[in-house]
């Protein structure tokens, strides 16, 4: 008997979905990861979005923690299905004090099980089946699994740009990309339900400037459409004047959280998406949350959220550490110095090579193209240069497929995932192979 045969169609379409193209050898490459002393030709997993560089602050912070406190009776216990309040009070604060710098209402804040059910729960509740979710591309590949696995809302990729260089200073949208994919969606007997940008954006570094969120959200208010601002790289900004890099960058700009022109606008159609796994480094522990000043959504966010419950003990210890402000300002700026420093390595390289990226502002990455080395513009093309980069050198980049983009050849680098020393050592390896590589072409 077939086992899969016995399960429900839902279940049976999760057997043949895979969650990620590239997680497969994400795990292989992990398995035999670089080691300096241990595994000198180890592999190196620069696919999967983490990071690890602060992890040892975090880490002792966490351990004293354990030592010096007792654990509170509550942690036992069911509590709200939104978050404990404690944590959401912590939550709030921190949210506040370092992300949005605006104030943050605990009550309009559910927590789940990391942005991963945040972003399900998100599409469930505010699109059905067969509705349309907006992204511009290229953008994380996993929301097509998120909002479309259990809610069954489709992705649909708006292509702003074709080229690197076309990103200039700034994301691409305009309202004018907004019309065109509205009425090409209504075309289809669909709606346009969702829209979600990423500031700092996965994978291109871009952060939207005030006066885009602005724009953007009068336009979504006046059509309905739901508008959504992830910002779960919000506290992993690149200094752009650090010496190394500031040519890259004819403007300076800073972060504006979304939260600001949410607090003006106060509108239901607007939400924010924020998780501790990046810019904390810890996607292990779980945690995300949604910010929305929809009442009715709040509602309806705290009856379905059970099953993506963070657990008690997580909620109370992170809540200690993001109450404790003069930590967290050490972290914070500890963590910002280290992205720096090894996006800078990255990009140095890169320049040696000749390849272009779109300089980065925030996140973990860099978004490199490679186009030169595809024998053509095809995936098939793409998918090949991109195994054979990990059969000769070891290092695994997160391919180009799943991001939606129009142009072939273009990768993710994902920096923080090593110590410095370490990485060094992988962009050696990428160098040595582009070279041979760009002589054979
Ligand atoms: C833009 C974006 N949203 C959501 C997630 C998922 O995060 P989590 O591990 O908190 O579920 C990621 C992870 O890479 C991401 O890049």
């Amino acid at each position: 008997m077939n086992p899969k045969k016995i399960l429900s169609k839902r279940g049976q379409i999760a057997h043949d979905t895979v969650l990620r193209v590239d997680f497969d050898l994400f795990f292989e490459a992990s398995g035999d990861a670089y080691d300096k002393d241990n595994n000198p030709n180890g592999k190196f997993p620069l696919n999967t979005a983490e990071n690890k560089q602060s992890w040892p602050l975090l880490k002792e912070k966490i351990e004293m923690l354990l030592l010096e406190k007792s654990i509170p009776p509550w942690v036992a216990n069911y509590t709200s299905c939104l978050g404990d309040e404690s944590f959401r009070i912590a939550l709030a604060g921190f949210l506040s004090k370092f992300l949005t710098k605006c104030p943050i209402n605990r009550d309009h804040l559910g927590v789940s099980a990391g942005a991963t059910a945040i972003i399900e729960m998100t599409a469930w509740l505010l699109a059905d089946a067969g509705d349309v979710l907006v992204i511009p591309t290229p953008s994380y590949p996993v929301y097509k699994q998120d909002i479309g696995n259990k809610a069954k809302v489709e992705r649909y990729d708006l292509v702003t740009h074709h080229e690197i260089s076309d990103l200039e200073n700034k994301p691409a949208l305009r309202i004018k990309h907004l019309k065109k994919a509205k009425k090409k969606i209504e075309k289809q007997g669909k709606k346009f339900k969702v829209l979600v940008l990423t500031t700092p954006d996965n994978p291109t570094g871009g952060i939207y400037t005030k006066k885009q969120l602005n724009r953007i959200a009068d336009y979504c208010i006046k059509n309905g459409i739901h508008l959504i601002v992830n910002e779960i790289y919000g506290l992993s900004i690149i200094d752009t004047t650090h010496p190394a890099i500031k040519e890259d960058y004819p403007k300076q700009r800073t972060f504006t959280s979304f939260a600001q022109i949410m607090a003006k606008k106060k509108s239901p159609y607007l939400h924010l998406w924020y998780a501790l796994s990046k810019d904390m480094g810890i996607s292990g522990f779980r945690v995300g949350a949604v910010y929305s000043q929809n009442e009715a959504f709040i509602k309806a966010y705290d009856n379905l959220n059970a099953p993506h419950l963070v657990s008690n003990h997580t909620q109370w210890l992170l809540a200690e550490i993001l109450s404790d402000h003069a930590f967290m300002e050490k972290y914070i700026a500890h963590n910002q110095q280290l992205l720096t420093e090894s996006y800078a390595l990255v990009v140095k390289y890169l320049k040696k090579l000749n390849i272009s990226y779109v300089p980065s502002r925030g996140s973990l990455f860099v978004w490199a193209d490679f186009s030169e080395f595809l024998k053509k513009p095809t995936l098939k093309a793409e998918t090949r240069f991109w195994e054979l980069l990990y059969e000769k050198t070891g290092v695994l980049l997160t391919p180009g497929e799943g991001f939606g983009h129009s142009k072939k050849g273009l990768y993710r680098i994902v920096f923080p995932c090593f110590e410095k020393a370490d990485l060094e050592v992988a962009m050696q390896r990428l160098k040595g192979f582009l070279k041979y590589y760009r002589k054979e072409v």
